[in-house]
């Protein structure tokens, strides 16, 4: 009889390009059904979030004060069982918005302090990195993305609900100040909302020397009702930015979400710009993630619903079998390729 294959499976064909040991432990890769391997972690540290960007969260959305929220020791112990027993090498902190957690440095340093962990990450709004980002690089973060859909202070502010445009911009100076590196800023297109800004913040993140990457509105959650109105594709981007760009160049895209390109603008002058196409082109093939929410359910997929949740494996005590078995169970259910609408509002989960 044929060997049941198993996703938690140390003989799998997938195991011969990976470490058999790593810091002396013995490794089992994750893989999903369809023998993805997963590398990379986007845990969301809270739904809290200073900002109401309009297709991150909806109008009514509250947060729930009740929810358990994952403590910095149960974090630390999660992360370093994924990374010293199943190859974890990535994580990404996310939200709601990471900065909302007083404990975030604490949070930070444990992560860090993982061995095998290879990349720290964070994704912000910025409005607190003037305060913050020399004590998140000390603490160990490496660099931060941060979401900016315009440089116009009003539009800013109808986009995001906070006249906050000067102090993310701060934000940014302060993390390239603290050494996170690369600086990249998430930009996303909504038509009658940012679409005519494309050619601005392309030249300034240019000149500044910071990646910017446009992305594509996704139907989350209660959103998805105002997507098709609100929807940019990536040719269409690339069509508004044809007045200012005149030559493109695609990059490989390797295992990078975003599609990139090397630019030449009419003035001669060259830059790398990137887009994020989950609804043109999506990039499923590649995933490599998993995702936590704050409340320690398991996302396999940012658009999918819900796997289990891993608090009966956290709480009151770590158990690493039981972990497993739930992480089993979601990966399994991993599909090949995201469903046309999101489960959850993005606030819930963080990108
Ligand atoms: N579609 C695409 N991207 C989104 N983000 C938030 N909501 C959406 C959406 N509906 C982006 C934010 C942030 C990242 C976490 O996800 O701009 O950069």
């Amino acid at each position: 009889m044929p060997r049941q294959t198993s996703i938690l499976d140390p003989e799998t064909p997938h195991q011969t390009a990976w470490p058999a040991r790593v810091n002396g432990t013995h490794q089992t890769p994750l893989l999903d059904r369809c023998r993805r391997r997963v590398t990379y972690l986007r845990l969301s540290l809270t739904e809290a979030c200073a900002m109401r960007c309009v297709y991150c969260r909806p109008r009514r959305h509250g947060v729930a004060m009740d929810r358990p929220l994952l403590s910095v020791h149960e974090i630390g112990q999660l992360v370093e069982h994924l990374t010293a027993h199943h190859g974890l090498r990535k994580v990404r902190l996310t939200g709601g918005d990471p900065t909302s957690r007083p404990d975030l440095t604490a949070i930070i340093e444990r992560i860090a302090a993982v061995p095998g962990i290879e990349d720290l990450a964070m994704t912000t709004h910025g409005l607190t990195l003037a305060g913050h980002a020399a004590e998140y690089a000390r603490a160990g973060l490496r660099r931060v993305n941060v979401s900016l859909d315009t440089l116009d202070r009003d539009r800013f502010e109808k986009m995001t609900g906070v006249d906050g445009l000067t102090n993310m911009l701060a934000g940014l100076e302060a993390a390239e100040s603290a050494g996170l590196h690369p600086i990249r800023i998430n930009t996303v297109v909504v038509r009658g909302r940012n679409d005519g800004d494309l050619a601005d913040l392309a030249r300034w993140s240019a000149r500044r020397g910071w990646d910017i990457r446009f992305i594509e509105l996704m139907p989350m959650g209660p959103l998805a009702a105002e997507w098709a109105d609100r929807y940019v594709p990536e040719a269409e981007m690339r069509r508004s930015l044809g007045p200012i760009v005149r030559d493109w160049e695609p990059i490989d895209q390797g295992h990078d979400a975003a599609r990139r390109y090397r630019v030449t603008f009419e003035d001669g002058s060259t830059t790398t710009l990137g887009f994020i196409t989950p609804m043109s082109c999506n990039f499923c093939a590649a995933c490599n993630r998993i995702r936590i929410a704050s409340d320690a359910t398991l996302y396999p997929c940012l658009m999918d619903r819900p796997g289990p949740s891993l608090l009966p494996a956290l709480r009151p005590r770590f158990d690493a079998e039981a972990i497993d078995r739930l992480i089993e169970t979601g990966l399994s259910n991993k599909r090949p390729e995201h469903p046309a609408q999101g489960h959850v509002a993005m606030v819930q989960l963080g990108g």
